[in-house]
């Protein structure tokens, strides 16, 4: 074990039990992820992606094994103590961006500093730079529904990396852009990641978005089924 970890899953069990019937997501999974790394996490429709992600940012907990980052186990963390550690060191994008349609671009960045004691002033001054850092300075005036889908999901990383998490995860980012606009959320994605030093994890079915980061994993049946380092990450 790297001290360059970020986080180590060590013999991570996953089950849902609905009546008398229980599904197992994961038996045995073990992974690293290194610092700094950006991860392309692909694999089978209901083969533990979402899930895997949710344990990753404090939404889940494993039904057994370790879930540790940097040194600490989250998942014996108390409901509150999860959700700081959450808000301090992890940002969401999703597929479909989940931005609140009434709110303007800053507005809906702003949310996760409205949970730090931070002044209006502080709260712009990053605003504002989360804006620039993903192109739409221009746009913080506009709604949702006045923005393209790119542009949408470019507001919704803002709003991910607004308070400076150290990892992102991601799920299915570009599952719902066309080509050219899914690059240009997937350059942001590895700007963050090159140049600002993010972890970024995510979960993509689409070969091409996976090109982007510079390790690849595949998870089927519980399992990493095979690894492969991208040759160029452009
Ligand atoms: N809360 C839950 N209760 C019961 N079963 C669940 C729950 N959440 C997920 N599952 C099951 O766990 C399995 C993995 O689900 P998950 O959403 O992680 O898959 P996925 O790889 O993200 O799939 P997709 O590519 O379709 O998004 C599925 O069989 C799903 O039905
Ligand atoms: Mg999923």
């Amino acid at each position: 074990m790297s001290n360059n970890n970020l986080f180590e899953l060590k013999n991570i069990a996953k089950r849902f039990t609905k009546g008398k019937e229980t599904i197992t997501i994961f038996d045995n999974l073990c992974m690293d992820i290194t610092s700094e790394h950006f991860i392309a996490i692909m694999g089978p429709s209901g083969s533990g992606k979402t899930t895997l992600l949710n344990m990753l940012g404090g939404v889940d907990r494993p039904t057994s094994g370790d879930i540790i980052y940097e040194g600490k186990a989250i998942q014996s963390l108390s409901e509150n103590a999860l959700a700081s550690w959450r808000a301090a060191n992890i940002g969401f994008i999703f597929q479909f961006y989940n931005l609140m349609p009434m709110l303007t671009a800053a507005q809906n960045v702003e949310l996760p500093l409205l949970l730090k004691k931070l002044s209006r002033s502080e709260r712009k001054k990053k605003i504002d730079a989360a804006l620039t850092l993903v192109g739409l300075a221009d746009r913080a005036k506009h709604k949702p529904d006045e923005l393209s889908g790119g542009q949408q999901q470019r507001v919704a990383i803002a709003r991910a990396i607004v308070s400076d998490p150290k990892l992102l995860l991601c799920d299915e980012p570009t599952g719902d852009l066309d080509r050219t606009t899914a690059t240009e959320v997937l350059q942001t994605l590895q700007l963050l990641n090159q140049e600002f030093g993010k972890t970024v994890v995510m979960v993509t079915h689409d070969p091409a978005a996976a090109e982007f980061a510079n390790l690849q994993l595949h998870l089927d049946k519980g399992e990493f089924i095979e690894q492969h380092k991208s040759e160029s990450a452009a």
